[in-house]
């Protein structure tokens, strides 16, 4: 549950519907789920061998099942650099969130009506502003190091148990209001009727990176997940069913949202702004307090996809801070949450007073969405993956999938052959094309 609440986050219900609005719907569906399956999954299954083999955190997790190549190390270390970026930026947003959340609550976004200007300028002030922003974060961070303090049986276990299925429930209610508005059927079709005149290259490499990202894999939080994962369990089973909730997740969020967009009228591809622009909007259109509560559900929900995640990305740099200074739980989760919150700050104010601040051109916002997006964790999956495939000993990585012999494991053949060949190859063209387009 807590892997699932890893893989299940603001990828799913804010970044799925607003990428495969760009990339042309129902086209853009399938060859994710192709992606999820056949690689994400995979990488998944790899992590969790790497982590429950060695039962350490990524860096030392290399170093141990590989004595003789201590160098693989090194993949581990970025991991752990690409979680603590992608923390950062992922708290921002989850600080959009759970403004929003306030915002919808206490009537603020239903005052703006069915002004669609008014509410992409709200957007624009809000998210360009110095306090507002910050403070949230803020808030976000330290919710999340309030459950990373009380353990994993009792925090992040205990937490992922009760509010993964709240968070089914919310997505439901509202999936049931968006397909009981006139036109419905127009925003169904849009997710579902594939045409792929509309699907370029560039829509593919988008489905993989998606898939990835969606997963939790490519930055060493599932090798970390892995290394708690009882002897006894089978990974094939526990990443396929995390694979598919992840999935239904994603699709359930497209069934919530894009009807509801088509039934006012409003632009399926809107980009980023999808969540925050265009889905106040819907709800206005719903009128009075019926708004305010699907808003205020909405916004609750995305708040929880993004903390069970954040949980994860925090629980991992935590993790291999203990293991690396020998700090106690508590002193190293303070210390990363307070760099986080500082480079968190930094990234939040660099979309507006700090905009001077640019990397390479970029504002640090674009810089730091750049890294996350396209070098680090692909670059980190290849390693990963290599590593997997091609150094750590073969009878391991079987010992590990049939727990000791007991599973029969009837997959392996195409599993060795997708991570020794078909992987590697998806990740280094995604890769190339993303620095050379
Ligand atoms: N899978 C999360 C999402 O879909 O929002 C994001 C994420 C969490 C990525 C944890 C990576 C990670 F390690």
């Amino acid at each position: 549950m807590a892997a699932v609440g890893s893989a299940v986050g603001l990828g799913n219900i804010w970044r799925f519907p607003y990428i495969c609005g760009k990339y042309g719907g129902g086209a853009f569906l399938l060859v994710y789920l192709c992606f999820a399956f056949g690689i994400g999954m995979v990488l998944m299954m790899s992590e969790f061998v790497i982590g429950r083999r060695s039962r350490h955190t990524p860096m030392r997790a290399f170093a141990s099942l590989s004595p003789r190549r201590k160098g693989w190390r090194y993949i581990g270390l970025l991991g752990i650099v690409t979680c603590f970026f992608i923390l950062s930026q992922y708290f921002v947003i989850s600080g959009w969130t759970l403004s929003y959340f306030f915002d919808a609550v206490t009537g603020r976004l239903a005052t703006m009506g069915q002004d669609a200007a008014a509410i992409g300028c709200y957007f624009t002030e809000f998210s360009t502003s110095a306090s507002r922003p910050v403070v949230f974060l803020t808030v976000f961070a330290l919710l999340t190091a309030v459950v990373i303090l009380c353990g994993v049986q009792k925090g992040i276990e205990a937490v992922s148990k009760v509010l993964m299925p709240v968070l089914v429930v919310l997505l439901v209610v509202l999936c049931i209001r968006s397909l009981t508005l006139p036109g419905a059927s127009r925003g169904l079709s849009y997710l579902f009727s594939p045409d792929f005149s509309k699907l370029s290259a560039e829509g593919v490499l988008a489905a993989l990176g998606q898939a990835m990202f969606s997963l939790s894999v490519g930055m060493g939080v599932m090798i970390v997940y892995g290394s708690y994962i009882p002897a006894s369990d089978d990974l094939f089973r526990t990443s396929m069913w995390i694979t598919a909730s992840d999935v239904l997740i994603a699709v359930l969020s497209g069934v919530a949202i894009f009807p509801a967009v088509f039934s006012c009228g409003l632009e399926p591809a809107g980009g980023p702004g999808l969540s925050y622009c265009v889905l106040p909007n819907v709800f206005n259109s719903m009128g009075g307090v019926t708004g305010v509560v699907f808003s205020a559900i909405f916004f609750l929900l995305l708040s929880i996809a993004a903390l069970t995640s954040s949980i994860s990305l925090l629980e991992a740099l935590s993790a291999w801070l203990v293991e690396t200074l020998r700090t106690r739980r508590f002193v190293s989760t303070l210390i990363i949450v307070a760099a986080e919150i500082a480079l968190a700050s930094i990234v939040s104010l660099s979309n507006g007073m700090w905009s001077h601040l640019q990397v390479g051109g970029d504002t640090f916002f674009d810089f730091v969405d750049r890294l996350n997006s396209i070098y680090l964790p692909p670059l980190c999956a290849f390693g990963t993956v290599l590593f997997f495939a091609w150094v750590m000993p073969e009878a391991d990585v079987r010992d590990e999938l049939t727990n000791h012999g007991v599973l029969r494991a009837v997959y392996y053949p195409v599993f060795r052959f997708i991570v020794r060949w078909l992987a590697p190859l998806a990740l280094v063209v995604v890769f190339l094309t993303s620095i050379l387009t």
